[in-house]
This record gives structure tokens, C-alpha cells and sequence, in this order.
């Protein structure tokens, strides 16, 4: 299998004006699960395909990956990823903006690396993925001033922000292999569930995780009034009383932002709602599991069994 991360750390940025590049060198060589490029190869290799034919849609994907993440931690005044200081607080805004839309297009230039047979579907896919990933991103801003979210709504609002991703890589990754549409279709479906589970998990770890290996500031999520799995589950759960308690601190800008953090946590915890959360992201990985059913059993595919698994339980 082809080392995927030193893939992408061995692209130059070494280029001027260096206030452009060196964001992006920053970003792509800080480390990261390089999952969605993971996927692209399963998904090849789960149909026989060679690597080398789906490299440049699998660099695309998590450059492409990459670029929304300098965005999203403008959207969401993130200070921390991978352990490191995000672009806009290394650098300004304005850079993680300008170096998030050369990502962008360098993505687009690795995938018309894409014969040209393929490159044409493929675009067309990587579009779909994009799209909804702007989608979803809105859905996510919109709901954080809004206190009638349901979790119909979030599951669709993930499905966007996050599963699409995933999915669309195995996806591509299958087609690049000559899957046909079923095969395709199943394993994105596959790819959808693992994501939904993988967002409510993200969600989870921002209450719960250990900020020296999630590498995000704990409870960013609650201080943006974001509409997580577990805000909206606690507040599904809760009484009258302890929901005027919950929109209290949630809306108190007196607050200091760890007691607020701490004020919301406790709610959570009275609420067991991590152990909700757990058990959604079980049923997740389970229906995950159980499109690889009717796919080829392979390498590949205990590879993507053990991937749904290990998503379930990742503490990164
Ligand atoms: C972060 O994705 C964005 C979400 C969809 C939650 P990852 O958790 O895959 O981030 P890296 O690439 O491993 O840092
Ligand atoms: C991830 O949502 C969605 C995208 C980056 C497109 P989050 O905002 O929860 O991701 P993290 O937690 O910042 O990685
Ligand atoms: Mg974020
Ligand atoms: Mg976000
Ligand atoms: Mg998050």
C-alpha cells in the first residue's frame, strides 16, 4: 500500500509569496489520521484496483480536507488543531482564508491528474462532496442562533459537513476501480454511516476527549453554541428546570468561558448523555458493518471492518 502520508508531505510549498505557502505547508504537514485518503484506496483496493490510479484523487481529498479545516476554525474561532495554533491564530484570518482557497484549487489540480476518461465523473462526484460540505457548513452556522434544532435536522446537517466526505472518497475510489453502481452506492452508504458516527464521536470528545490527544480545545463546541449530539440530546432529556438552567449559561456572556464549559458539562453528565451518544454511534458502526455484507471480502474489507470499529472508539 502506498505511504499516503508521506505522500503528501512530500509536496513542495517551498514557492512565493512564501505569506501564501507556508500556511499550507504549516497545515499538511501537522499530522492527521489521513483518513479520507485511506478511504479512497479501500475503496479501490476493495475492487482490485491499483493505487497509483487513485493517488491523485486520494491527495485531492485530503488536500481538499485540509483547506475546509483553515475555514472551519475561522467559522467555529478555534485556537488549537493537531496541537498546534491554528492558521488565522499563527498567522491572521485573512491568510487562513487566501491559503484555504489555494488549497482549494491545489486539490482541484491534483485531481486533474485523473486520466482523462475519468476525470470528467470523478469531477462530478468530488463537486457533489464539496457542495455539501458548504451545505452542511451553513446548516451548522445557522443552527448555533437558533434553539429549535431537532436531531433530524443535525443528522442531516452531519450528513452534509462531514459524511459526505468520506463516502464520496470511497466512492470515487470504487469507480476508479471499475466497481459498478450497486457496489459504489453500498459503499457509500457504508462510508455515510461510518462519517455520521465519526461526527458524533467529534462531538462527543469535544466535552470529553483529552485535549493532549484530540489536539482541540475542549468545549469549543458549547462556547459557540454549537447544536451537537449532545446539546441537543441534553436538552431533549432534560426537565424544565434544568433546560432554564441549560439556556442560562449557554446564553450568559458574563460567564467566563471555562465555568460556562464546566456548567454545561455537568448538565451532560447528570444527563448521561455521552452514554446516548455512545449507543447512536454503535448503531451507526453496526449499519456501517453491515453494508460490508454485500461487498467483496478481502484484505480491504477487514480493513474497513477494523476502521469502522477503531472509529468508534478513537480518542483522536
Ligand atoms: C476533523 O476531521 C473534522 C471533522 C469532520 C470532525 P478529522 O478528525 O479527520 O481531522 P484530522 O485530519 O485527523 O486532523
Ligand atoms: C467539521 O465539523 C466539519 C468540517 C470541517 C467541514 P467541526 O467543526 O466539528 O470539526 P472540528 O471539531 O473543528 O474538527
Ligand atoms: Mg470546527
Ligand atoms: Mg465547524
Ligand atoms: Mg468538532
Amino acid at each position: 500500500m502506498i505511504d499516503i502520508n508521506r505522500q503528501i508531505e512530500q509536496i513542495n510549498w517551498h514557492r512565493e509569496p512564501y505569506g501564501l505557502y507556508e500556511p499550507i505547508e504549516y497545515t499538511l504537514r501537522s499530522g492527521g489520521k489521513r483518513l479520507r485518503p485511506q478511504l479512497a484506496l479501500l475503496g479501490s483496493q476493495l475492487f482490485g484496483g491499483k493505487d497509483e490510479e487513485v493517488l491523485p484523487a486520494a491527495l485531492a481529498l485530503e488536500v481538499f480536507h485540509n483547506f475546509t479545516l483553515l475555514h472551519d476554525d475561522v467559522m467555529d474561532k478555534a485556537m488549537i488543531r493537531r496541537g498546534r495554533p491554528t492558521v488565522h491564530v499563527r498567522w491572521n484570518e485573512n491568510t487562513a482564508i487566501l491559503s484555504g482557497d489555494q488549497m482549494m484549487i491545489e486539490a482541484y489540480r491534483l485531481l486533474s491528474r485523473l486520466p482523462d476518461d475519468k476525470l470528467p465523473h470523478v469531477l462530478r462526484l468530488f463537486n457533489e462532496m464539496a457542495t455539501g460540505i458548504c451545505e452542511g457548513q451553513q446548516y451548522d452556522m445557522e443552527f448555533e442562533t437558533r434553539e429549535d434544532v431537532t436531531i433530524d435536522e443535525y443528522m442531516r446537517m452531519i450528513r452534509l459537513k462531514t459524511a459526505v466526505l468520506p463516502a464520496y472518497a470511497l466512492r470515487i475510489g470504487a469507480y476508479l476501480a471499475g466497481a459498478n453502481e450497486v457496489q459504489q452506492q453500498t459503499l457509500y452508504d457504508y462510508g455515510i454511516s461510518v462519517g455520521l458516527a465519526f461526527q458524533i464521536q467529534d462531538d462527543l470528545l469535544d466535552v470529553y476527549g483529552d485535549p493532549a490527544t484530540f489536539g482541540k480545545a475542549i468545549g469549543g463546541d458549547i462556547l459557540c453554541g454549537k447544536k451537537t449530539f449532545m446539546l441537543l440530546t441534553a436538552y431533549e432529556k432534560a426537565d424544565a428546570d434544568t433546560r432554564t438552567a441549560m439556556m442560562a449559561a449557554l446564553n450568559n456572556q458574563d460567564m467566563p468561558p471555562e465555568d460556562k464549559i464546566v456548567a454545561v458539562t455537568c448538565i451532560y453528565n447528570r444527563l448521561c448523555v455521552r452514554n446516548d451518544a455512545e449507543k447512536v454511534i454503535g448503531t451507526f458502526t453496526e449499519k456501517a458493518l453491515q453494508c460490508l455484507n454485500h461487498l467483496p471480502d478481502n484484505d480491504a474489507a477487514t480493513h474497513l471492518k477494523n476502521l469502522a470499529n477503531s472509529l468508534a472508539n478513537r480518542t483522536l
